[in-house]
Protein backbone atom coordinates (compact mmCIF):
# COMPACT_ATOMS: atom_id res chain seq x y z
CA UNK A 1 0.00 0.00 0.00
CA UNK A 2 1.89 3.16 -1.01
CA UNK A 3 1.07 6.29 1.73
CA UNK A 4 -0.96 8.61 -0.15
CA UNK A 5 -3.34 5.64 -0.98
CA UNK A 6 -4.40 5.36 2.85
CA UNK A 7 -7.34 6.23 3.25
CA UNK A 8 -8.21 7.89 6.58
CA UNK A 9 -10.98 8.94 8.76
CA UNK A 10 -10.94 11.83 11.55
CA UNK A 11 -14.32 10.90 14.38
CA UNK A 12 -14.99 14.10 16.03
CA UNK A 13 -14.65 17.64 14.25
CA UNK A 14 -13.94 19.96 16.81
CA UNK A 15 -10.75 22.24 17.22
CA UNK A 16 -8.59 18.63 17.28
CA UNK A 17 -10.82 16.77 14.80
CA UNK A 18 -11.78 19.63 12.11
CA UNK A 19 -7.78 20.28 11.99
CA UNK A 20 -6.22 17.13 11.76
CA UNK A 21 -8.42 16.48 8.91
CA UNK A 22 -7.92 19.10 7.13
CA UNK A 23 -4.08 18.71 7.32
CA UNK A 24 -4.11 15.23 6.82
CA UNK A 25 -5.80 16.47 3.39
CA UNK A 26 -3.41 18.75 2.40
CA UNK A 27 -0.69 16.24 3.05
CA UNK A 28 -2.52 14.20 0.00
CA UNK A 29 -4.73 11.62 1.63
CA UNK A 30 -8.28 10.92 1.06
CA UNK A 31 -9.90 12.04 4.58
CA UNK A 32 -13.46 11.70 6.08
CA UNK A 33 -14.61 13.64 8.88
CA UNK A 34 -16.97 12.00 11.21
CA UNK A 35 -19.71 13.72 13.81
CA UNK A 36 -22.28 12.93 15.28
CA UNK A 37 -23.71 16.62 15.08
CA UNK A 38 -25.46 17.06 11.56
CA UNK A 39 -25.71 21.30 12.26
CA UNK A 40 -21.51 20.81 12.32
CA UNK A 41 -21.04 18.11 9.97
CA UNK A 42 -23.29 20.61 7.27
CA UNK A 43 -21.10 23.50 7.70
CA UNK A 44 -18.05 21.23 7.36
CA UNK A 45 -19.39 20.40 4.09
CA UNK A 46 -19.83 23.34 2.67
CA UNK A 47 -16.26 24.37 3.50
CA UNK A 48 -16.81 26.30 6.49
CA UNK A 49 -15.60 25.86 10.15
CA UNK A 50 -17.69 26.65 13.12
CA UNK A 51 -15.24 28.30 15.59
CA UNK A 52 -12.52 30.75 14.83
CA UNK A 53 -8.94 29.47 14.26
CA UNK A 54 -6.30 31.21 11.83
CA UNK A 55 -5.62 29.93 8.58
CA UNK A 56 -8.33 26.52 9.38
CA UNK A 57 -11.07 28.43 7.21
CA UNK A 58 -8.69 28.47 3.91
CA UNK A 59 -6.75 25.16 4.30
CA UNK A 60 -10.22 23.52 4.97
CA UNK A 61 -12.09 24.96 2.31
CA UNK A 62 -9.12 24.26 -0.40
CA UNK A 63 -9.40 20.80 0.81
CA UNK A 64 -13.52 20.24 0.20
CA UNK A 65 -12.59 22.02 -3.41
CA UNK A 66 -10.46 19.26 -4.04
CA UNK A 67 -12.42 16.44 -2.89
CA UNK A 68 -10.16 14.97 -0.97
CA UNK A 69 -11.85 15.79 2.25
CA UNK A 70 -15.66 14.73 3.20
CA UNK A 71 -17.94 14.55 6.08
CA UNK A 72 -20.52 12.61 7.14
CA UNK A 73 -22.85 11.64 10.34
CA UNK A 74 -22.48 8.16 9.19
CA UNK A 75 -19.81 5.76 10.43
CA UNK A 76 -20.65 3.04 7.29
CA UNK A 77 -19.63 5.92 5.14
CA UNK A 78 -15.92 5.04 6.64
CA UNK A 79 -15.97 1.52 6.68
CA UNK A 80 -13.33 0.98 4.12
CA UNK A 81 -10.95 3.52 5.69
CA UNK A 82 -7.71 2.20 6.84
CA UNK A 83 -6.77 4.42 9.69
CA UNK A 84 -9.29 5.80 12.05
CA UNK A 85 -8.44 9.24 14.57
CA UNK A 86 -10.26 9.49 17.66
CA UNK A 87 -10.52 13.18 18.37
CA UNK A 88 -13.84 13.58 20.24
CA UNK A 89 -13.60 15.33 23.24
CA UNK A 90 -13.07 14.75 26.54
CA UNK A 91 -14.60 17.74 29.17
CA UNK A 92 -14.58 17.34 32.67
CA UNK A 93 -17.50 15.48 34.35
CA UNK A 94 -20.03 17.72 35.67
CA UNK A 95 -20.02 16.50 39.35
CA UNK A 96 -16.22 16.31 39.50
CA UNK A 97 -12.51 16.36 38.36
CA UNK A 98 -12.18 13.10 35.94
CA UNK A 99 -12.72 13.38 32.28
CA UNK A 100 -15.87 12.58 30.87
CA UNK A 101 -15.16 9.40 28.61
CA UNK A 102 -18.77 9.01 26.86
CA UNK A 103 -17.91 10.33 23.73
CA UNK A 104 -14.73 8.51 23.44
CA UNK A 105 -16.05 5.22 24.48
CA UNK A 106 -19.68 6.02 22.12
CA UNK A 107 -16.97 6.71 19.19
CA UNK A 108 -14.57 3.25 19.61
CA UNK A 109 -18.01 0.97 19.60
CA UNK A 110 -19.08 2.59 16.70
CA UNK A 111 -15.91 2.51 14.98
CA UNK A 112 -15.08 -0.96 16.09
CA UNK A 113 -18.57 -1.82 14.09
CA UNK A 114 -17.44 -0.96 11.04
CA UNK A 115 -13.22 -1.64 10.97
CA UNK A 116 -12.06 -3.50 8.33
CA UNK A 117 -9.81 -6.14 9.10
CA UNK A 118 -6.26 -4.67 9.74
CA UNK A 119 -6.82 -1.20 10.10
CA UNK A 120 -5.53 0.82 13.05
CA UNK A 121 -8.17 3.30 15.39
CA UNK A 122 -5.94 6.02 16.41
CA UNK A 123 -6.28 7.83 19.35
CA UNK A 124 -5.70 11.48 19.74
CA UNK A 125 -7.93 12.58 22.46
CA UNK A 126 -6.42 13.47 25.65
CA UNK A 127 -7.71 10.53 27.98
CA UNK A 128 -6.80 8.90 31.66
CA UNK A 129 -3.89 6.66 31.76
CA UNK A 130 -5.08 2.86 31.05
CA UNK A 131 -8.16 4.50 28.59
CA UNK A 132 -6.13 2.69 25.16
CA UNK A 133 -5.52 -0.05 26.57
CA UNK A 134 -9.15 -0.79 27.56
CA UNK A 135 -10.08 0.78 24.24
CA UNK A 136 -8.00 -2.00 22.43
CA UNK A 137 -9.16 -4.39 24.10
CA UNK A 138 -12.48 -4.09 23.88
CA UNK A 139 -11.62 -3.31 19.86
CA UNK A 140 -9.86 -6.72 19.55
CA UNK A 141 -13.03 -8.44 21.05
CA UNK A 142 -15.28 -6.64 18.23
CA UNK A 143 -12.43 -7.24 15.74
CA UNK A 144 -9.94 -9.18 16.69
CA UNK A 145 -8.01 -7.92 12.75
CA UNK A 146 -8.16 -4.33 14.09
CA UNK A 147 -5.72 -2.31 15.87
CA UNK A 148 -5.44 0.57 18.25
CA UNK A 149 -2.69 2.87 18.89
CA UNK A 150 -2.60 6.17 20.45
CA UNK A 151 -0.64 9.20 19.14
CA UNK A 152 -1.37 12.42 21.32
CA UNK A 153 -1.49 16.09 19.80
CA UNK A 154 -0.19 18.59 21.20
CA UNK A 155 -1.43 21.44 19.26
CA UNK A 156 -2.46 25.06 20.62
CA UNK A 157 -5.27 27.17 19.88
CA UNK A 158 -4.04 29.93 17.51
CA UNK A 159 -1.62 28.22 16.00
CA UNK A 160 -3.29 24.67 15.25
CA UNK A 161 -2.53 24.37 11.70
CA UNK A 162 1.28 24.62 12.25
CA UNK A 163 1.43 23.11 15.17
CA UNK A 164 -0.46 19.77 13.05
CA UNK A 165 2.14 19.98 9.81
CA UNK A 166 4.72 20.46 11.49
CA UNK A 167 4.66 19.22 15.37
CA UNK A 168 7.72 20.20 17.91
CA UNK A 169 7.64 15.89 18.15
CA UNK A 170 5.51 13.12 17.55
CA UNK A 171 4.90 10.26 20.05
CA UNK A 172 3.05 7.12 19.32
CA UNK A 173 2.05 4.69 21.81
CA UNK A 174 1.80 0.98 20.01
CA UNK A 175 1.85 -2.57 21.40
CA UNK A 176 3.23 -3.71 17.97
CA UNK A 177 5.82 -2.56 14.88
CA UNK A 178 2.98 -3.02 12.23
CA UNK A 179 1.44 -0.15 14.31
CA UNK A 180 4.19 1.88 14.27
CA UNK A 181 4.88 1.07 10.43
CA UNK A 182 1.32 2.34 9.57
CA UNK A 183 2.25 6.07 11.47
CA UNK A 184 5.35 6.24 9.99
CA UNK A 185 3.23 6.11 6.37
CA UNK A 186 0.89 8.68 7.56
CA UNK A 187 3.42 10.88 9.17
CA UNK A 188 6.10 10.48 6.03
CA UNK A 189 6.61 14.27 5.46
CA UNK A 190 7.27 14.90 8.92
CA UNK A 191 9.81 12.59 9.44
CA UNK A 192 11.38 13.30 6.58
CA UNK A 193 11.55 16.81 8.35
CA UNK A 194 13.55 15.13 10.76
CA UNK A 195 10.63 16.11 13.47
CA UNK A 196 11.86 14.10 16.59
CA UNK A 197 9.80 10.59 17.10
CA UNK A 198 9.05 8.59 20.01
CA UNK A 199 7.67 5.37 20.07
CA UNK A 200 6.09 4.45 23.77
CA UNK A 201 3.81 2.09 25.01
CA UNK A 202 0.46 2.76 25.39
CA UNK A 203 0.30 4.36 29.24
CA UNK A 204 3.54 6.30 28.36
CA UNK A 205 2.21 7.76 25.23
CA UNK A 206 -1.32 9.07 27.33
CA UNK A 207 0.60 10.15 30.00
CA UNK A 208 3.50 11.93 27.65
CA UNK A 209 0.08 14.66 26.90
CA UNK A 210 -0.90 15.16 30.48
CA UNK A 211 2.88 15.74 31.79
CA UNK A 212 3.30 18.10 29.22
CA UNK A 213 0.42 19.94 30.04
CA UNK A 214 0.66 19.95 34.22
CA UNK A 215 4.28 21.19 33.33
CA UNK A 216 3.14 23.92 31.29
CA UNK A 217 0.35 24.96 33.51
CA UNK A 218 2.96 24.21 36.59
CA UNK A 219 5.18 27.10 34.80
CA UNK A 220 2.64 29.42 34.57
CA UNK A 221 1.15 29.20 38.36
CA UNK A 222 5.01 29.16 39.22
CA UNK A 223 5.63 32.67 37.76
CA UNK A 224 2.06 33.40 38.84
CA UNK A 225 3.17 32.89 42.02
CA UNK A 226 6.23 34.78 42.18
CA UNK A 227 3.93 37.72 40.81
CA UNK A 228 2.24 37.50 44.25
CA UNK A 229 5.66 37.50 45.77
CA UNK A 230 6.40 40.70 43.97
CA UNK A 231 3.37 42.44 44.78
CA UNK A 232 4.41 41.62 48.60
CA UNK A 233 7.82 42.41 48.21
CA UNK A 234 7.61 45.74 45.55
CA UNK A 235 9.28 43.78 43.09
CA UNK A 236 8.29 43.51 39.02
CA UNK A 237 7.18 40.08 38.07
CA UNK A 238 8.09 40.87 34.30
CA UNK A 239 11.59 41.96 34.90
CA UNK A 240 11.98 39.01 37.38
CA UNK A 241 10.65 36.88 34.61
CA UNK A 242 12.89 38.24 31.59
CA UNK A 243 16.05 37.72 34.08
CA UNK A 244 15.31 33.95 34.68
CA UNK A 245 14.13 32.68 31.69
CA UNK A 246 17.71 33.88 29.81
CA UNK A 247 18.97 30.71 31.75
CA UNK A 248 18.13 27.99 29.46
CA UNK A 249 17.50 25.09 31.77
CA UNK A 250 14.24 27.36 32.73
CA UNK A 251 13.58 28.92 29.60
CA UNK A 252 11.59 32.26 28.77
CA UNK A 253 8.06 31.06 27.03
CA UNK A 254 5.50 30.32 29.29
CA UNK A 255 6.56 32.53 32.09
CA UNK A 256 4.13 35.49 31.19
CA UNK A 257 2.41 36.40 34.43
CA UNK A 258 -1.25 37.57 34.40
CA UNK A 259 -4.24 35.93 35.16
CA UNK A 260 -3.63 32.71 34.55
CA UNK A 261 -4.16 30.06 32.31
CA UNK A 262 -7.91 28.54 30.81
CA UNK A 263 -9.18 27.17 27.63
CA UNK A 264 -10.06 23.74 26.88
CA UNK A 265 -7.01 21.97 27.87
CA UNK A 266 -4.97 22.64 31.00
CA UNK A 267 -7.18 23.69 33.69
CA UNK A 268 -9.27 20.02 33.08
CA UNK A 269 -6.28 18.17 32.37
CA UNK A 270 -5.04 18.48 35.65
CA UNK A 271 -7.56 18.39 37.01
CA UNK A 272 -8.47 14.49 35.56
CA UNK A 273 -4.87 13.96 35.88
CA UNK A 274 -4.93 14.29 39.71
CA UNK A 275 -8.37 12.08 39.76
CA UNK A 276 -6.34 9.42 37.76
CA UNK A 277 -3.57 9.68 40.07
CA UNK A 278 -6.49 9.33 43.04
CA UNK A 279 -7.65 6.05 40.97
CA UNK A 280 -4.14 4.66 40.94
CA UNK A 281 -3.32 5.13 44.28
CA UNK A 282 -1.03 7.77 43.48
CA UNK A 283 -2.55 11.09 44.84
CA UNK A 284 0.29 11.95 46.98
CA UNK A 285 2.54 12.65 43.82
CA UNK A 286 0.47 14.93 41.88
CA UNK A 287 -0.58 16.50 45.44
CA UNK A 288 1.27 20.15 43.52
CA UNK A 289 -1.25 19.79 41.15
CA UNK A 290 -4.18 21.13 43.26
CA UNK A 291 -1.57 23.97 44.75
CA UNK A 292 -1.19 25.06 40.77
CA UNK A 293 -4.95 25.28 40.27
CA UNK A 294 -5.75 27.34 43.50
CA UNK A 295 -2.58 29.90 42.34
CA UNK A 296 -4.09 30.03 38.88
CA UNK A 297 -7.90 31.02 40.52
CA UNK A 298 -6.31 33.08 42.89
CA UNK A 299 -4.95 35.31 40.07
CA UNK A 300 -8.73 36.35 39.11
CA UNK A 301 -9.47 37.08 42.38
CA UNK A 302 -6.46 39.23 42.24
CA UNK A 303 -7.63 41.36 39.71
CA UNK A 304 -11.21 42.05 41.24
CA UNK A 305 -9.37 42.46 44.78
CA UNK A 306 -7.05 45.84 42.40
CA UNK A 307 -10.91 46.74 40.94
CA UNK A 308 -12.12 47.21 44.43
CA UNK A 309 -8.96 48.89 46.36
CA UNK A 310 -9.13 50.94 42.92
CA UNK A 311 -13.18 51.88 42.86
CA UNK A 312 -14.93 51.24 46.17
CA UNK A 313 -15.60 47.97 48.07
CA UNK A 314 -19.42 48.20 47.01
CA UNK A 315 -18.94 47.84 43.53
CA UNK A 316 -23.07 48.53 42.74
CA UNK A 317 -23.57 50.01 39.91
CA UNK A 318 -19.90 50.89 38.89
CA UNK A 319 -19.12 50.73 35.14
CA UNK A 320 -16.64 48.47 34.09
CA UNK A 321 -14.83 47.81 31.06
CA UNK A 322 -13.51 44.61 29.99
CA UNK A 323 -11.14 44.14 26.73
CA UNK A 324 -11.01 40.65 26.20
CA UNK A 325 -13.60 37.39 26.45
CA UNK A 326 -11.36 34.55 24.70
CA UNK A 327 -9.22 32.31 27.16
CA UNK A 328 -6.04 33.78 25.18
CA UNK A 329 -6.04 35.93 21.84
CA UNK A 330 -6.24 34.79 18.25
CA UNK A 331 -8.99 32.00 19.28
CA UNK A 332 -12.59 32.62 19.88
CA UNK A 333 -12.48 29.96 22.48
CA UNK A 334 -14.43 30.85 25.61
CA UNK A 335 -14.33 27.61 27.54
CA UNK A 336 -12.95 28.13 31.09
CA UNK A 337 -11.67 31.80 29.89
CA UNK A 338 -9.95 33.56 32.75
CA UNK A 339 -11.35 37.27 31.14
CA UNK A 340 -14.82 35.83 31.39
CA UNK A 341 -14.51 34.45 34.86
CA UNK A 342 -13.84 37.80 36.12
CA UNK A 343 -16.39 39.67 34.05
CA UNK A 344 -19.33 37.86 35.63
CA UNK A 345 -18.04 37.56 39.10
CA UNK A 346 -17.57 41.42 38.91
CA UNK A 347 -21.23 41.68 37.02
CA UNK A 348 -22.24 39.37 40.22
CA UNK A 349 -21.02 41.86 42.33
CA UNK A 350 -23.56 44.42 41.38
CA UNK A 351 -21.24 46.40 38.77
CA UNK A 352 -22.43 47.14 35.19
CA UNK A 353 -20.29 45.42 33.11
CA UNK A 354 -18.88 45.66 29.23
CA UNK A 355 -17.18 42.99 27.35
CA UNK A 356 -15.29 43.96 23.80
CA UNK A 357 -13.52 41.14 22.17
CA UNK A 358 -12.46 41.32 18.33
CA UNK A 359 -13.75 37.01 17.88
CA UNK A 360 -15.35 35.63 20.70
CA UNK A 361 -18.07 38.03 21.71
CA UNK A 362 -20.91 35.62 20.04
CA UNK A 363 -19.86 32.45 22.03
CA UNK A 364 -19.56 34.51 24.94
CA UNK A 365 -22.76 35.98 24.80
CA UNK A 366 -24.03 32.74 24.28
CA UNK A 367 -22.56 31.69 27.48
CA UNK A 368 -22.78 34.90 29.74
CA UNK A 369 -26.20 36.97 28.32
CA UNK A 370 -26.42 38.89 31.37
CA UNK A 371 -23.32 40.62 30.11
CA UNK A 372 -23.13 43.61 27.99
CA UNK A 373 -21.35 43.76 24.84
CA UNK A 374 -20.01 46.36 22.77
CA UNK A 375 -18.97 46.39 19.21
CA UNK A 376 -16.03 48.74 19.58
CA UNK A 377 -13.02 49.01 22.24
CA UNK A 378 -14.32 52.87 22.25
CA UNK A 379 -18.09 52.13 22.72
CA UNK A 380 -16.78 49.47 25.34
CA UNK A 381 -15.39 51.93 27.82
CA UNK A 382 -17.16 54.60 27.42
CA UNK A 383 -17.79 56.19 30.65
CA UNK A 384 -16.42 53.50 32.40
CA UNK A 385 -15.14 53.80 36.02
CA UNK A 386 -12.39 51.11 35.25
CA UNK A 387 -10.75 49.52 32.32
CA UNK A 388 -9.65 45.73 32.44
CA UNK A 389 -7.19 44.39 30.19
CA UNK A 390 -7.89 40.43 30.05
CA UNK A 391 -7.24 39.16 26.81
CA UNK A 392 -3.29 40.63 25.08
CA UNK A 393 -4.83 40.42 21.51
CA UNK A 394 -2.51 42.55 19.48
CA UNK A 395 -5.11 45.56 18.89
CA UNK A 396 -5.28 46.37 22.57
CA UNK A 397 -1.99 46.38 22.32
CA UNK A 398 -2.09 49.07 19.70
CA UNK A 399 -4.49 51.20 21.82
CA UNK A 400 -3.16 54.97 21.87
CA UNK A 401 -4.13 55.47 25.37
CA UNK A 402 -4.87 59.22 24.97
CA UNK A 403 -7.02 58.93 22.73
CA UNK A 404 -8.59 56.26 24.43
CA UNK A 405 -8.63 58.69 28.08
CA UNK A 406 -11.37 60.84 25.85
CA UNK A 407 -13.92 58.28 26.23
CA UNK A 408 -13.67 57.12 29.96
CA UNK A 409 -14.75 58.76 33.54
CA UNK A 410 -11.67 57.65 35.29
CA UNK A 411 -8.55 57.28 33.48
CA UNK A 412 -7.67 53.34 35.73
CA UNK A 413 -6.76 50.34 33.61
CA UNK A 414 -5.66 47.03 35.19
CA UNK A 415 -3.46 44.30 32.49
CA UNK A 416 -4.44 41.52 33.64
CA UNK A 417 -1.51 39.78 31.30
CA UNK A 418 1.32 41.83 31.63
CA UNK A 419 1.39 42.78 27.94
CA UNK A 420 0.90 46.38 27.78
CA UNK A 421 3.22 49.07 27.25
CA UNK A 422 3.38 50.83 30.51
CA UNK A 423 5.40 54.07 30.79
CA UNK A 424 2.69 54.56 27.50
CA UNK A 425 -0.01 54.64 29.52
CA UNK A 426 1.29 56.33 32.43
CA UNK A 427 2.75 58.82 30.67
CA UNK A 428 -0.99 59.32 28.79
CA UNK A 429 -1.76 60.45 32.79
CA UNK A 430 -3.24 56.78 32.97
CA UNK A 431 -3.22 54.88 36.45
CA UNK A 432 -1.66 51.69 35.48
CA UNK A 433 -2.29 48.60 37.59
CA UNK A 434 -0.86 45.30 36.76
CA UNK A 435 -0.48 41.84 38.37
CA UNK A 436 3.14 41.63 39.93
CA UNK A 437 4.53 44.97 39.35
CA UNK A 438 4.79 47.27 42.33
C1 LIG B 1 -2.48 23.93 25.47
C2 LIG B 1 -1.09 23.36 25.19
O1 LIG B 1 -0.17 24.43 24.98
C3 LIG B 1 -1.12 22.46 23.97
O2 LIG B 1 0.15 21.88 23.74
C4 LIG B 1 -2.15 21.37 24.21
O3 LIG B 1 -2.25 20.55 23.07
C5 LIG B 1 -3.50 21.98 24.52
O4 LIG B 1 -3.40 22.85 25.63
P1 LIG B 1 -3.97 25.89 24.42
O5 LIG B 1 -5.05 25.47 25.35
O6 LIG B 1 -4.30 26.19 23.00
O7 LIG B 1 -2.84 24.73 24.36
O8 LIG B 1 -3.32 27.19 25.04
P2 LIG B 1 -1.89 27.69 25.54
O9 LIG B 1 -1.26 28.51 24.51
O10 LIG B 1 -1.11 26.58 26.13
O11 LIG B 1 -2.36 28.68 26.72
C6 LIG B 1 -3.13 28.18 27.81
C7 LIG B 1 -3.52 29.28 28.75
O12 LIG B 1 -2.38 29.73 29.48
C8 LIG B 1 -4.09 30.53 28.11
O13 LIG B 1 -5.20 30.95 28.88
C9 LIG B 1 -2.97 31.54 28.17
O14 LIG B 1 -3.44 32.85 28.21
C10 LIG B 1 -2.28 31.13 29.46
N1 LIG B 1 -0.85 31.49 29.52
C11 LIG B 1 0.03 30.96 28.62
C12 LIG B 1 -0.39 32.34 30.53
O15 LIG B 1 -1.18 32.81 31.36
N2 LIG B 1 0.94 32.64 30.58
C13 LIG B 1 1.83 32.13 29.71
O16 LIG B 1 3.03 32.45 29.85
C14 LIG B 1 1.37 31.27 28.70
Amino acid sequence: MTSMALKISVIGTGYLGATHAACMASLGFHVIGVDVDPAKIALLQKGEIPFYEPGLDTLLAEQVQSGRLTFTTKFSDVADCDIHFLCVGTPQVTDGLAADLTFVNASLEEVGAIAKDGSLVVGKSTVPVGTAARLRARLLEINPKADLAWNPEFLREGFAVEDTLHPNRLVVGVTNDRAEEILKEVYASNIAENTPWVRADLPTAELVKVAANSFLATKISFINAMAEICEAAGGDVTVLAKAIGYDPRIGSRFLQAGIGFGGGCLPKDIRAFMARAEELGASQALEFLREIDSINLRARQRVIELVRRDLTEDLRGKKVAVLGAAFKPDSDDVRDSPALDIAVQIQAAGAIVTVHDPKAMEPAAKRFPVLNFAQSIEECVQDAEIVLHLTEWKMYREIDPLALKSYVANAIIIDGRNALDREKWLEAGWKFRALGRA
